[in-house]
C-alpha cells in the first residue's frame, strides 16, 4: 500500500512521537487528578499543570493566571459570549463586528446572541484587495472578532494595527482573536496586541483533541460563566466585604448563604481538566517552538498550480496554505480522486461560508502542510493534480 500523503494539517496536525510517548507515560506512570489530592501523586499533578500553563503564557506572552485551559477554540470562543453576555454591566444595544474570514466557530456564537435579542447590531469589516481586514475601515463598536488567520486563505493579519484602529474609535471595546491558525505559523505576543481574549485549540499545533486554550487578559475581573468543582474557595456564610479582599466573585444564593469563587486561573476551570491532553500540549509547544511547517512547500505548489489554465488558486504566494478551485469540476470530486491517490486534503466550504461567498464559490480544495511534509510529497501531489485536471 502506498504511504498517505497527509496535506490536512490546518484540520488537525498529526502527532509527533514526543507527544504521544509523554501522554502514554503519564497515562501509564504518573495518572492522578489535579487540584484534589494530597499525595505526591496528585501534588506531582497539580505541577504539571501548572509547568504547561506557564508554558502557554510564556509562549503568547501573558501572565500564567491569564490562561485558561478549555476542550478547543470552539469551546472558548463561546464561552467568551456566554461569559460577556453574562456580567451584570452587559448591555443587549451592543454592536458587535466581525468579518468574512471568520470561521463558523467564532461568528455564530454571536449570531446566536444576535438571534436571541442579546446583540443589537452585527457589522462586519470590510476586506482589501488582498482580502485582508481594511483597518482603516474598522467601524466603531463594542465587540470585534478578529480572524488572526483566515482557514481557507492562510493570511496572517496585522492584529495590533487592526486593534489600535478599533481602540482609536471606542477605546473600551473588548477584542477576541482567533489564532487557531495563525498560531501554528506565528510568534504571538497578546501584549503587544493587546487584545482581550485569544483562542486556538491544541490538535493543530500537534498536541491531542480536547485541549485549547483561551486567554483572558482581565481574567480577575470577569464573573464565571461555568460553575462546579475545584473553582469555589468557600461556601456557607461569609462576610460580603471579603469581597475586595479576595479579588473574586461572591455569588449570594439566599441571604445568609454565599460562596465565593477561587482567584483566576482556578476560577475559570471548574470540574476536571484534560489532564492527559495538557501534557501533550506541553510537548506540542516545544515541538513547535523547534520546528513549525516549511511554507516552501506551499510556495512550490503555487508556482506549479497558478500556472495551470484550469485552476484558479485563491490564495497568494506567501500565504501559509493553498487553496484552489477547478471552475468546472467539484471540490469533493477533487478531494475523492486525490484520496483515491492516498493525498489527503480539505474540500468544501472549510466551516468558512462568509469567505466562500465573498469569492462567489461553493467551495474549495485546501492543501496545508505540517513539519511532517516533505518537499517529495508535494511534488507528488502536484502530479496529482495536473493528472486530474488536465
Ligand atoms: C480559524 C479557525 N477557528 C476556529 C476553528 C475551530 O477549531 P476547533 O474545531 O478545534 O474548535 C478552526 C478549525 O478549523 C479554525 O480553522
Amino acid at each position: 500500500m502506498n504511504k498517505i500523503i497527509y496535506l490536512d494539517a490546518a484540520a488537525s496536525a498529526l502527532k509527533p512521537d514526543s507527544v504521544i510517548n509523554a501522554e502514554a507515560d503519564f497515562l501509564y506512570n504518573s495518572y492522578a487528578n489535579s487540584g484534589r489530592g494530597v499525595c505526591a501523586r496528585a501534588t506531582a499533578v497539580d505541577d504539571m499543570i501548572s509547568h504547561v500553563r506557564d508554558k502557554v503564557a510564556e509562549f503568547i506572552n501573558a501572565k500564567s493566571n491569564q490562561i485558561v485551559f478549555t476542550s478547543g477554540a470552539t469551546d472558548g470562543l463561546n464561552r467568551i459570549v456566554n461569559i460577556l453576555l453574562s456580567q451584570p454591566w452587559y448591555s443587549s444595544s451592543s454592536v458587535v463586528t466581525v468579518s468574512d474570514l471568520d470561521h463558523h466557530s467564532a461568528r455564530l456564537p454571536w449570531e446566536a446572541a444576535l438571534h436571541n435579542g442579546k446583540v443589537h447590531k452585527m457589522l462586519r469589516c470590510e476586506l482589501d484587495e488582498n482580502m485582508d481586514i481594511k483597518i482603516d475601515a474598522i467601524p466603531k463598536t463594542d465587540f470585534l472578532i478578529i480572524t488572526a488567520m483566515s482557514n481557507v486563505l492562510g493570511r496572517a493579519q496585522d492584529v495590533q494595527k487592526i486593534i489600535a484602529s478599533a481602540r482609536a474609535k471606542n477605546p473600551d471595546v473588548i477584542t477576541i482573536v482567533d489564532a487557531s491558525q495563525y498560531v501554528v505559523h506565528h510568534k504571538i505576543d497578546v501584549k503587544k496586541w493587546d487584545c482581550d481574549f485569544l483562542v486556538f485549540s491544541g490538535h493543530k499545533i500537534g498536541s491531542d483533541t480536547g485541549v485549547g486554550v483561551l486567554y483572558i487578559r482581565d481574567s480577575e475581573k470577569y464573573f464565571p460563566d461555568k460553575f462546579g468543582g475545584g473553582m469555589v474557595s468557600s461556601v456557607g456564610n461569609i462576610n460580603i466585604a471579603s469581597k475586595a479582599e479576595h479579588g473574586a466573585w461572591i455569588y449570594e444564593n439566599e441571604k445568609d448563604s454565599c460562596w465565593v469563587t477561587e482567584s483566576a486561573p482556578t476560577k475559570w476551570e471548574a470540574g476536571t481538566l484534560p489532564l492527559t491532553q495538557i501534557v501533550g500540549l506541553g510537548v506540542a509547544i516545544d515541538e513547535l517552538n523547534k520546528k513549525r511547517p516549511d511554507l516552501d512547500l506551499i510556495k512550490y505548489a503555487y508556482d506549479e498550480l497558478a500556472k495551470m489554465e484550469k485552476i484558479k488558486v485563491i490564495t497568494s504566494r506567501d500565504a501559509a496554505i493553498l487553496t484552489f478551485v477547478v471552475p468546472d469540476m467539484h471540490p469533493l470530486d477533487i478531494g475523492a480522486l486525490m484520496g483515491a491517490k492516498n493525498i489527503c486534503v480539505r474540500v468544501g466550504n472549510m466551516c468558512a461560508s462568509w469567505i466562500h461567498k465573498y469569492l462567489g464559490v461553493t467551495g474549495s480544495v485546501r492543501i496545508s502542510v505540517g513539519p511532517w511534509n516533505t518537499m517529495d510529497e508535494i511534488k507528488q501531489t502536484v502530479d496529482v493534480i495536473k493528472q486530474i485536471v488536465k
